[in-house]
């Protein structure tokens, strides 16, 4: 098994029956969420969605929600697939969400409207369910963690939405937004294991059987579950044959803990690139929806990530957030090689990452390829001696962006240890540099092959 792969997820298909679930949540005394019960998230009465929801749904956001364009990818043929991006990051607020919000809030009974609703999200749930709560002309409060990012705070002000910068976590916003539903008779609205939810994000499935029909897989970024929970549920109604692929960050895989454990469990966090699909605890009905239409599910790596994101702003021309790029990630990473030459759709279901994780996962994207290297040369410390490293390294084509100059350390008082970041064109044009560059000094450090490279080159 390849380094990039989870172990506990087998890259064959993996497919999980009705029969091997059990649905019972184990009380985790790290999920301080639990401590107020949500009526439409009940551990010991999980609700599965049905086809029929989700044509209701479809019927009932029709008008509020753009159709976004399903269209196939310049990546497809560098890939070997029929690649098709069905992309969701063109909703009004750069996700999906609003689809699941608009139908939640519109199935609200009249008295319900007046009173508003709360919800706890990190932020494209809470930026849905404000800018469509504003159109409707329906009250919401969202609770946002501290950890939120401020771009996705101020996005929901503009919405008029009530905001909350309230709880350390997720699991500390919930508590507070469930405790404000009870205490002012609000209704919360869970923004991935609502029933109304789930069924709002199904309606992306219809439109794909109809966009691209005949797909031999969706490829659907997992956090909380709702997203794949209701898409599977459409197109298994409509394109059995089509596989229904779940996708989630090596940071955050609650779904693959959950599927090892037999159900939704609290599994440990950590920063991630995806931040869209850090959710701790998978939800019950999502959950029990999911697993018996789910065919695999994959965990991937953060680079990989960071490469898919780097692959759609080049090739694309589409800025996406990381929970967007994983389905193209998966591929990247070789998890879904068995679909050489078959048709593939990925839903690239948001967009809002800020500029400074962009230029960061740019960075790292180039880094994962082997266009931004790292590597030190120790030179001669008289005049002349770093001059003449950087001409070598400029006679290559390749261009200086960070440099430093280390001698206390090294034994000979007269050399001076030179550590570079560089741009190269690519892979070749650096290892083109570290010839070079080896046949004038005796030290010279590259740093290691990166990750996409080696890939390759096991291929
Ligand atoms: C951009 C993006 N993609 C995917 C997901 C995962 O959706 P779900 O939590 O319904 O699984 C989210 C969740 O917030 C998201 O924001």
């Amino acid at each position: 098994m390849s380094d990039e792969q989870n172990e506990n997820v087998p890259k064959d298909e993996k497919k999980v029956t009705f029969e091997e679930m059990d649905c019972s949540t184990k009380p985790d005394s790290t999920d301080v969420a639990e401590t107020v019960q949500d009526p439409f998230c009940d551990e010991k009465n999980p609700r599965v969605i049905t086809f029929q929801d989700v044509c209701q749904a479809a019927f009932m956001i029709r008008g509020g929600i753009e159709t976004t364009p399903c269209t196939r990818s310049h990546l497809s043929d560098s890939l070997g697939m029929d690649i098709y991006l069905k992309k969701e990051f063109l909703q009004f607020t750069g996700s999906f969400k609003e689809r699941g919000a608009r139908n939640a809030l519109l199935h609200l009974t009249a008295e319900q409207k007046r009173a508003g609703v709360v919800s706890a999200s990190l932020g494209n749930h809470a930026q849905a369910i404000a800018y469509h709560g504003m159109k409707l002309n329906i009250p919401v409060t969202v609770v946002m963690p501290k950890e939120a990012s401020i771009m996705k705070i101020q996005k929901c002000r503009s919405f008029k939405a009530n905001v909350l910068v309230q709880g350390a976590d997720m699991a500390a916003a919930k508590t507070i937004a469930m405790e404000i539903s009870r205490d002012k008779g609000m209704p919360y609205i869970n923004g991935y294991d609502h029933p109304y939810i789930m069924a709002g994000q199904g309606t992306i499935g219809l439109e794909i059987v109809e966009q691209c029909d005949g797909a031999d897989a969706v490829v659907v970024p997992v956090g909380g579950g709702g997203l794949i929970a209701g898409i599977a549920t459409a197109i298994k109604t409509l394109s059995p044959n089509t596989k229904i692929i779940g996708v989630e960050s090596d940071k955050c895989p609650s779904f693959s803990k959950a599927l090892e454990h037999g159900g939704p469990i609290y599994t440990k966090n950590h920063a991630t690139l995806a931040d869209g699909l850090a959710v701790p605890k998978v939800g019950v009905n999502a959950y029990k929806t999911i697993v018996p239409l789910l065919d695999k599910m994959i965990v991937v790596k953060e680079e990989w990530i960071a490469l898919a994101i780097l692959r759609l702003v080049e090739m694309e021309k589409c800025v996406v957030e990381g929970a967007g790029a994983s389905g193209l990630a998966a591929i990247l990473a070789g998890h879904l090689d068995e679909y050489k030459g078959k048709k593939i759709v990925l839903l690239i279901c948001g967009g809002n990452i800020d500029t400074t994780s962009l230029g960061r996962c740019l960075e790292r994207g180039l880094a994962a390829e082997g266009r931004l290297i790292r590597f030190s040369v120790t030179v001669s410390d008289r005049p002349g001696g770093i001059s003449e490293l950087c001409k070598l390294i400029c006679s290559c084509g390749v261009s200086i962006k960070d440099i430093m100059h280390e001698r206390a350390w090294l034994k000979d008082i007269y050399s001076v240890e030179v550590k570079i970041v560089a741009e190269a064109a690519d892979w070749e044009n650096s290892q083109q540099l570290k010839r070079i560059l080896q046949k004038h000094y005796s030290h010279v450090v590259f740093n290691d092959i990166p990750m996409a490279i080696h890939r390759a080159e096991a291929l």
